[in-house]
Order: C-alpha cells, then structure tokens, then sequence
C-alpha cells in the first residue's frame, strides 16, 4: 500500500462528529514501516486530536524513529496543511520531513517542514 492509500483510508476513520472536517496522515518511518492516524474528536473540544499527531504518537510508540515523509488527505479544494501543534510536533519527533498535502481530487502540494515551520522552538532554543 502507498503512503496515498494508506493516508486516504486512516482518513475514512475519522471521528469528526463536530466539524466533519475528516483529516487522514501516513507517516514513514526510516525501517519503511507506515504509521497512520485520523483525527479524533472529543465532546470537550480541546481534547480533539489532529490526524498528524496520531500517526507520530502512534509511529513512536511502536518505537519507530528516522521518518521521511507525510502525506495528509483532507476534503477541501486546496490541500490543507498541518496546524500549528502538529507542525511543533512534527519537528520535534520527526525532523525536517517532506509533507504532502492531498485533497481527494488528487491535488497534491509537497513541502519541506522546515518551510512550513521557520525558525523552530526546540532543544537548540534553549542552548
Ligand atoms: N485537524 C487535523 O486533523 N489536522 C490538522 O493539522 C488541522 C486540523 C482536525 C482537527 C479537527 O478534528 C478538525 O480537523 C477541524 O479542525
């Protein structure tokens, strides 16, 4: 399965019962192996999980490391990217990846995160 296919079907598990916004991500990691996740809705907001978070807690559970890339599927005319919190925690867990961005029309939008998330807090931040 491609990481496409993989990140289109996490995002048919959605549980997205209040934006119905269904959001789908597939992460490599460096040994090959494909962690997913979807987004997860929670009746008290602020608990709600993003689709990109799942798979890295998912990925570093299973004690996967070195990613590579992401792909993330959302229904909306231009492919949406990761929010904030994911993109912070995509940096610290994964590095500077490559995200795809996909929306089901197959459009799709490639960037480096170190694009999407300039001059990062981290480790080196505090030195
Ligand atoms: N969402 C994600 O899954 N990833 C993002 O990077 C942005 C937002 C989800 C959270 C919520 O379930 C829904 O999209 C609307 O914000």
């Amino acid at each position: 399965m491609t990481l496409l296919a993989a990140a289109l079907d996490a995002r048919l598990h959605a549980h997205a019962p209040y934006s119905h916004f269904q959001v789908g991500a597939a992460l490599e990691a460096g040994d090959g192996r494909v962690f997913v996740g979807c987004n997860v809705e929670i009746s008290s907001y602020g608990l709600t999980m993003c689709a990109e978070r799942v798979a890295a807690f998912h990925a570093i559970a299973q004690g996967a490391r070195g990613f590579r890339r992401i792909v993330v599927v959302t229904d909306v005319p231009r492919p949406a990217p990761p929010c904030g919190a994911c993109r912070q925690v995509l940096w610290d867990l994964c590095g500077d990846i490559e995200i795809t961005l996909v929306n089901l029309q197959g459009d799709s939008q490639t960037f480096s995160l170190s694009t999407l998330f300039p001059r990062p807090f981290d480790d080196h931040a505090m030195a």
